[in-house]
């Protein structure tokens, strides 16, 4: 497993939309252990592939928040398939937005489709933390960032921060 590098804003890449997985070969098995270790190296609780710059629809998860029991999850391919009417708010961040965190409503739980690293289609039902987190990763696949969900004029004032200390050669 390699730590890769992250991918950072305004790095245009994140605006791309992630292609599907297709069959689930050892590039995908590499690739899924290389974000894992990725993100547990940042740290963070969740990583969509294009933040390591691969427009793939891979979502790896771990809301465990403790280091001696590791839960990781793999998604590859998910969607959101029902949502609840009940809004949860959550303060979020975001590894290619590092050290800003803003509160975003999102629906309270969702239920996910998706294929695991066998191949084999399942559904979870989520709730709290991993509820929020899933719908900010799918979100990553669909080349839509976190700060998308603020006010224009917070945003704006976001994405000059970035843009401005990527100019330097540094991060904000
Ligand atoms: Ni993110």
């Amino acid at each position: 497993m390699t730590v890769r590098p992250l991918v950072i804003l305004p790095d245009t890449r994140l605006r791309l939309i992630s292609e599907p997985v297709g069959a689930v070969t050892d590039e995908i098995r590499k690739l899924a252990a290389d974000m894992l270790e990725t993100m547990y190296d940042a740290p963070g609780v969740g990583l969509a592939a294009i933040q390591i710059g691969v427009p793939r629809r891979v979502v790896t998860i771990d809301t465990s928040k403790d280091e001696n029991a590791r839960e990781p999850r793999v998604f590859l391919d998910p969607e959101i398939v029902w949502s609840s009417e009940e809004k949860r708010v959550y303060d979020e961040g975001c590894l290619s937005i590092p050290e800003y965190y803003a509160e975003v409503e999102r629906p309270d739980r969702v239920r996910v489709r998706y294929r695991d690293l066998t191949g084999a289609t399942q559904e979870i039902d989520a709730d709290g933390l991993l509820s929020t987190c899933i719908q900010h990763e799918i979100d990553h696949l669909n080349g839509v960032l976190f700060i998308d969900h603020l006010s224009k004029l917070k945003r704006d004032r976001v994405n000059k921060k970035f843009a401005k200390a990527a100019k330097r050669g540094e991060a904000a």
